[in-house]
């Protein structure tokens, strides 16, 4: 049994950056080829041994929901036409033994708040946040389960980080370290998208979360910071007063799926690892590049 058996997903967000494709879709709905972005999410939390999926949502994101709930009419009309491989796939996108909950962030505060709204369906245990946008393809292990070895070692607070270049600092929260043995180091201290002169490092964190629950107290006193939000960064700074947090340098490649860029080199490489499609991608790719 895993330590770790609950997972946040702070799914609430605008997605402006895809518009107009995100005004009536979830931009944690959009496909990279065949799936879409949050069920990779739901997948690597699932490799890590979690059950327990929290989805904080909004009122545009019903989709989301749809999802991963039984669609009873394309069931039958896939039974009825014995189309089986469809209707298995369908059925496995929630294993037996994996619940989904529902809570809803009324109003987008900052992903510091939405973690906040997930406090009643945690408790007081360790528990992941993914951010779907970021989707890691995780070298030989998710990069949920990789943290999560570490948690059972570390016991403590772990975050997903790697280098970006030193103009991208005010993208993300930044990590000062100490004691860095070049894949785990301890956090001394973290600042939410800092401008390129003042960044600390360029060591950035990704949207993987392990977290004690200590987090809820300090989010309940956070302030807004950043962009007029609530955010995330500023109660891991004062978690870290009190308590050990990690960076650690996951093995993987993040593709930032937030941006255009990022989201269509996603669906490129994925497209030439899809076991039905590679060959034939691969070949389309090679007329377009000559
Ligand atoms: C959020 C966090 C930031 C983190 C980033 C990772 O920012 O606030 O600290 O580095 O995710 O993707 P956002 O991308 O939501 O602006």
């Amino acid at each position: 049994m895993s330590l770790i058996k609950k997972a946040v997903f702070p799914v609430a967000g605008l997605g402006t950056r895809f518009l107009p494709a995100t005004k009536a879709n979830p931009k944690e709905m959009m496909p990279v080829v065949d799936k879409p972005l949050i069920q990779y999410a739901v997948e690597e939390a699932i490799e890590a041994g979690i059950t327990e999926m929290i989805f904080v949502t909004s009122s545009a994101k019903r989709a989301i929901e749809d999802h991963f709930d039984k669609n009873y009419e394309m069931e039958a009309e896939l039974e009825k036409k014995g189309k089986h491989e469809l209707l298995a796939l369908l059925r496995g996108i929630v294993p037996k033994g994996i619940s989904c909950v529902y809570i809803r962030q009324p109003e987008a505060l900052g992903l510091g708040h939405a973690v906040l709204c997930a406090k009643p369906v945690v408790g007081n245990e360790p528990f992941a946040v993914l951010l779907a946008d970021d989707l890691i393809d995780g070298h030989d292990r998710g990069v949920v389960r990789q943290m999560v070895n570490l948690y059972g070692e570390y016991h403590c607070s772990i975050l997903g980080v790697e280098e970006v270049p030193a103009s991208d600092t005010d993208k993300y929260g930044i990590v000062s370290t100490g004691n860095d043995d070049g894949e785990v180091a301890n956090i001394t201290n973290i600042i939410e998208k800092p401008k390129p002169v003042q960044a600390p490092s360029n060591l950035a964190v990704v949207g993987r979360y392990l977290l004690t629950p200590r987090i809820f107290d300090f989010l309940e006193r956070t302030h807004k910071g950043s962009g007029g939000e609530i955010q995330l960064t500023d109660a891991i700074a004062e978690l870290l007063a009190e308590e050990k947090v990690l960076a650690y340098r996951f093995k993987g490649k993040r593709y930032d799926c937030g941006s255009k860029l990022g989201y269509l080199q996603a669906t490129v490489e994925y497209a030439l690892k899809h076991p039905d499609l590679k060959d034939a991608f691969a070949a389309y790719l090679a007329g377009v590049k000559g």
